[in-house]
């Protein structure tokens, strides 16, 4: 039998962000929605407090479709923090009223709304001290990091790790995980403003602009490209035969991986309940800097989509949901 949260009896609709059609933030519309099923199998229904947003989700094909089928309307926002309103009758380890965070799979229904069904092994318990916009903010960046320098990028400890673009939302957590890992950091950044948040990050080097030019050849053990697509030639050529580059937007360019001899990978991020459990800890030590560069109410979201490049300040745009 599930069990529901009898303080907060499910009503039928909710109010959600919402795009009937393919599209940019334009297509956002803040509505009534059917809140979603009671859950079944190892499904968790949260009742959001914040979502994030990562502002290339809508022009992820796994946004608008599941096993190639259209699945509009589509709510976006996948990364969240909230409070368990029901589990489904296979889930151990959570229960009505748990403080969560986590990450929605991509191609399944996000959290822009007052609810949403989460697999349990996409969820983990948020430590009292880290707020929800925090463990929101960081969940989908963070993830990414720990999972391209642990699985990925094989740069060992004492090593030289490269990264394109190091004060963004993954950016930032790469280089503030990996310096915790003994690696040598250099982070290139497009501002003298970020370089020196850089270095305040953990970077042992940050290269503003066109310093990219100085980028040695074959001196790094490894190298991530947190900008986006069109990984620039200076990337595979800094990286030595035999050293990684990983890519997070587009798979890598097959030619330049062989001009260079370098293992040039693509991957996409999974949620994993022991990984999260991991993040959780380390947010709850307060050690990690985790930025927000603003916040709308979910009113506003389809605002908060259109603001990509607008804000003063770095780090993630969140939707506040709920009033905690
Ligand atoms: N594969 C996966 O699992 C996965 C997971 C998460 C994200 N992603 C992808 O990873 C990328 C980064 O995501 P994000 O959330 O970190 O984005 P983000 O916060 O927008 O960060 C992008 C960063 O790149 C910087 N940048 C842009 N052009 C640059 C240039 N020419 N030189 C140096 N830096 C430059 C930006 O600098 P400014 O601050 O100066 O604008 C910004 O800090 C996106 O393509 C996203 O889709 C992939």
């Amino acid at each position: 039998m599930n069990s529901t949260d009898s303080s907060a009896p499910l009503t039928a609709q909710m109010k959600a962000l919402r795009a009937h059609a393919r599209g940019g933030p334009e297509q956002l519309v803040y509505e009534d929605a059917p809140v979603p099923g009671a859950p079944t199998g190892a499904d968790v229904l949260v009742r959001v407090a914040v979502a994030a947003i990562t502002f290339d989700e809508l022009t992820w094909p796994e946004t608008w479709e599941a096993d190639g089928v259209d699945r509009t309307p589509i709510v976006p926002s996948h990364e969240f923090a909230g409070m368990v309103a029901a589990v489904g009758p296979e889930v151990t380890g959570l229960a009505v009223g748990d403080a969560v965070f986590g990450l929605v799979p991509f191609n399944r229904n996000g959290a822009a709304a007052e609810y949403v069904l989460v697999p349990a092994s996409s969820i983990a318990r948020k430590p009292a001290e880290v707020s929800d916009a925090t463990a929101a903010a960081a969940v989908l960046p963070a993830l990414t990091a720990m999972e391209a320098l642990e699985q990925h990028l094989q740069v060992a400890d004492g090593g030289r790790l490269l990264i394109r673009g190091g004060t963004g939302g993954v950016g930032a957590f790469v280089v503030q995980l990996a310096g915790r890992m003994g690696i040598e950091v250099t982070a290139t950044v497009r501002s003298a403003e970020a370089a020196e948040r850089a270095k305040r990050l953990g970077a042992t080097t940050a290269l503003v602009g066109t310093e990219t030019d100085r980028v040695p050849a074959a001196s790094f053990d490894g190298a991530i490209d947190t900008v986006g697509a069109g990984t620039p030639e200076w990337l595979y050529s800094a990286v030595r035969p035999g050293g990684r580059v990983i890519t997070l937007q587009e798979p890598p360019s097959e030619d330049l991986a062989a001009a260079y001899g370098v293992d040039a990978q693509f991957f996409v991020v999974t949620a994993d309940a022991a990984v999260l459990g991991r993040l959780a800890a380390v947010l709850a030590t307060g050690e990690l800097e985790v930025a927000i560069a603003d916040t709308y109410p979910l009113a506003e979201g389809a605002a908060a989509y259109g603001s990509r490049g607008t804000s003063k300040a770095p780090g993630k745009t969140v939707l506040r949901v709920r009033e905690s």
